[in-house]
Order: structure tokens, then C-alpha cells, then sequence
């Protein structure tokens, strides 16, 4: 479904170069749910815009269900963007002159989804994160976990093959957090989606059945859970505790 091979990339600024993918190598498949976990600044953000295809990387491959993300035409790019991807950026990204319920329409009607399946989808995804009474204002007006669970529920709302998600529980109390998670879990059972999530929440990473952590720009290990969510979790947190 996903995979990264040899992956690249260094920022430049100042005259100064700094690597922050180091031949970065990583495969996920088609239904896997996992985990990138890793320090402030290890590269998790820069790798998943890479994966979305909104930065260049400087050297490797992507292919994303057996299409060459990073060599895509700006066209092909729009069109694996429109139908195969929901990104959740770390920083939401919501349209401020559009209510929380118009910014999770614009990509269903960018993709041509037929109006009254959108509108059931889109009442559905925000029953679900508890926000229904949120759906006529405006970013401006709302709090941080409130545009949390609106960006999540725009990623989700085409059904995407692939859910990229930068912290989509870092803005969250515990059971706005789980809703998140059990929205992800249903989006794999149901529809088969993939879901590459970065999180600093062993909680949230414990959901998940693959945690794979990064150090300076490259995989540092992987754990998979072979357990329940409390044992993967406690695996989890005696990994980062040692690391
Ligand atoms: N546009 C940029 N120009 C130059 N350096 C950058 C740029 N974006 C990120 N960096 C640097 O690259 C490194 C990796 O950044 P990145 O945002 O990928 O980290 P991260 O793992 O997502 O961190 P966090 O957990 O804090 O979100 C950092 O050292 C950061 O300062
Ligand atoms: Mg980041």
C-alpha cells in the first residue's frame, strides 16, 4: 500500500544544511494501523508532508498504492490527493471564513460526492466527535480540541485509502481522544483505510498495532502488539522510558 524507500531530505537555510531524513526506509500495508513516534524534532511532520506530497524530498521513492508520489504530475498529484488521501495537519488547517461544517464539505465537493451522502456523512463524523453543536461557527470561535475533531472529520469524510494524521489527539482530553482513535479503527474495519498517525501518547500509539519510532532521521525500531491495548501501551511506555 505504502512504501518508502530510501527517503531523503534536508532543509537549507542560512547557508546551513540540516539532514532530517537519512535514507529513510519503511512499508505499511493496505489496513495496518501504526504508530511514528520520536523526539521533537526528529523528522515525523517533515516525513508525513513528504508522504502527502506537499514537500520535495531530495532523494528516494514513495508509492502510494503502486503510484510514484514523489515523480507525480502536479495533476496526478491533485487527483491521489482528492481521492486517496485525509490529512490531519498538526496545525488543523481549517478555512477561517467557512463554518466547521462547510470546511469538512469543500473536499467532499471537491470530489464530486453526491449531496445527500455528504451531508449524512458529514452529521454522522460529527456526532460522532461530539461537536454537532459546533457545525455553524467559525474556527474563530471554536476551541483548539474543537478544530482538532473537525480537521479529523474533514480527513475522513471521502473515505480515504490513506489517513495521514500529524498529533490528531494532541489537542484533546482523554475521551475526545478516543473517539478520535475509535474513528480511525472503524475507518480500517470498514472501508479497509490505512493509517499512518504521529503521536507523543503511548495511550493513543497503545490503539494502534504498530509503533514505529524515529531518531535523527531514521527508524530506530519498531514494536508490533501482540497483546491487549493496556499491555501494548505498558510495552510502549517502557520502551520510551529506556530509550
Ligand atoms: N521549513 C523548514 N526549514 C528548515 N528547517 C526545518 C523546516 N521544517 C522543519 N525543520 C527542521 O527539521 C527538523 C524536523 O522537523 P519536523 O517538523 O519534521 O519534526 P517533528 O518530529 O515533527 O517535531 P515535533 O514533534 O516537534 O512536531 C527540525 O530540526 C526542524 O527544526
Ligand atoms: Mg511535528
Amino acid at each position: 500500500m505504502l512504501s518508502v524507500q530510501n527517503l531523503e531530505k534536508t532543509y537549507h537555510s542560512n547557508q546551513l544544511d540540516s539532514p532530517v531524513l537519512k535514507g529513510l526506509n519503511l512499508d505499511v500495508k493496505q489496513g495496518e494501523f501504526a504508530a511514528v513516534m520520536g523526539p521533537s524534532g526528529s523528522g515525523k511532520t517533515t516525513l508525513l508532508n513528504i508522504l502527502s506530497g506537499f514537500l520535495n524530498a531530495d532523494g528516494g521513492k514513495v508509492l502510494l498504492d503502486g503510484q510514484d508520489i514523489l515523480h507525480a504530475q502536479q495533476e496526478e498529484l491533485t487527483q491521489i490527493r482528492q481521492k486517496k488521501l485525509g490529512y490531519v495537519f498538526q496545525d488543523f488547517m481549517l478555512l477561517d471564513s467557512l463554518t466547521t461544517q462547510e470546511n469538512v464539505y469543500l473536499p467532499q465537493v471537491i470530489a464530486g460526492k453526491d449531496q445527500k451522502e455528504m451531508m449524512t456523512d458529514t452529521e454522522l463524523l460529527f456526532r460522532q466527535f461530539g461537536i454537532r453543536d459546533i457545525a455553524l461557527k467559525y474556527p474563530g470561535q471554536i476551541s483548539g480540541g474543537q478544530k482538532q475533531r473537525v480537521a479529523v472529520a474533514r480527513a475522513l469524510s471521502n473515505h480515504p485509502l490513506l489517513v495521514l494524521a500529524d498529533e490528531p489527539t494532541g489537542n484533546l482530553d482523554s475521551r475526545s481522544g478516543e473517539a478520535v482513535m475509535d474513528a480511525f479503527i472503524k475507518a480500517k474495519e470498514e472501508f479497509g483505510a490505512t493509517i499512518l498517525m504521529v503521536t507523543h501518547d503511548a495511550k493513543a500509539a497503545s490503539r494502534t498495532g504498530r509503533v514505529i519510532t524515529l531518531k535523527d532521521g531514521e527508524i530506530r525500531s519498531e514494536l508490533m502488539k501482540n497483546g491487549s491495548d493496556r499491555s501494548f501501551m505498558e510495552e510502549i511506555l517502557h520502551y520510551l522510558g529506556e530509550a
